[in-house]
């Protein structure tokens, strides 16, 4: 028997307000430890497609579901659950840049607590030394004391990436997490989402321009152009002359 999809979308459609299609009839299933890459031209509707998953953007018709729960119907403490089963990671890291490396990956944990604790910077023991494996995950243990915006963008990025460990996230959804680096720390980053996804078993989902990023790391690949899902094949059927038709302008 075939597990249950721990994503799928069902005929999804997204409007936005002022009318721009951002997603149009999307079907789509992951898979629980999957490592989907999803490639398109900028505004094919990548970051909308991840958005819809964790409730930032509602669809305006159609389901995703979550581990078979319709997210739309998620509220309160159901929808703060879903939020901590899904980390999210940004192009531009989204750190609090004054803070130490500590502090923010800390804030991870930020809905467990009440506000006035987190904000108070009262963490428990237990939850500093989580902090300190996650940055050991990612090789910035050294860095745990300095600020955030002391550090080079790539090790930003793993501090990004050891914060949504803090939540045990079931899936991560990485938005263009590298567009902002140079190679180097490109594969570092690449790296870490893949040892989480291989040894965590976390289903990973990243949104690429590079497509020889994507052929390297992928187990699929997926390519979106003006809002339709135009391709949807497991890595060893993926061709790099299909992902360079993706990318050819309309
Ligand atoms: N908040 C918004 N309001 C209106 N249109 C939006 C909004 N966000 C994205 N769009 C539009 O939706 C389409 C898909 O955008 P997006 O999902 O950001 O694409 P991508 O991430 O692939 O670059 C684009 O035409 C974009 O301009
Ligand atoms: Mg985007």
């Amino acid at each position: 028997m075939k597990a249950q999809p721990i994503i799928e979308f069902q005929n999804v459609n997204k409007v936005y307000d002022n009318g721009t299609v951002g997603l149009k009839a999307i079907n789509l299933k992951v898979n629980p430890g999957e490592f989907l890459v999803v490639v398109g031209l900028s505004g094919a509707g990548k970051s909308t497609l991840m958005r819809t998953i964790n409730q930032m953007h509602r669809p305006s018709s159609g389901k995703v579901l979550v581990d078979g729960v319709e997210v739309a119907t998620l509220k309160g403490t159901a929808l703060r659950e879903l939020r901590r089963k899904v980390g999210m990671i940004f192009q531009n890291f989204n750190l609090v840049k004054r803070s130490s490396v500590e502090h923010n990956v800390l804030s991870g944990k930020i809905s467990y607590y009440p506000t006035w604790k987190s904000i108070l910077g009262l963490y428990s023991k237990a939850d500093k030394r989580k902090a300190a494996q996650a940055l050991d995950r990612v090789n910035l243990l050294e860095k745990i004391y300095m600020r955030a915006d002391q550090l080079s963008g790539g090790q930003q990025q793993r501090v990004a990436i050891a914060r949504t460990l803090m939540q045990d996230p079931k899936i991560i959804l990485a938005d263009e997490p590298i567009a902002s680096l140079d190679p180097l720390t490109t594969t570092a980053v690449m790296n870490d989402l893949q040892k989480l996804n291989q040894e965590d078993g976390i289903t990973v989902i990243v949104n690429l321009h590079s497509v020889p990023l994507a052929l390297k790391y992928a187990d699929r690949i997926v390519g979106m152009r003006a809002g339709q899902l135009v391709y949807d094949e497991p890595i060893d059927q993926v061709t790099e002359e299909d992902l360079n038709q993706i990318y050819q302008p309309m």
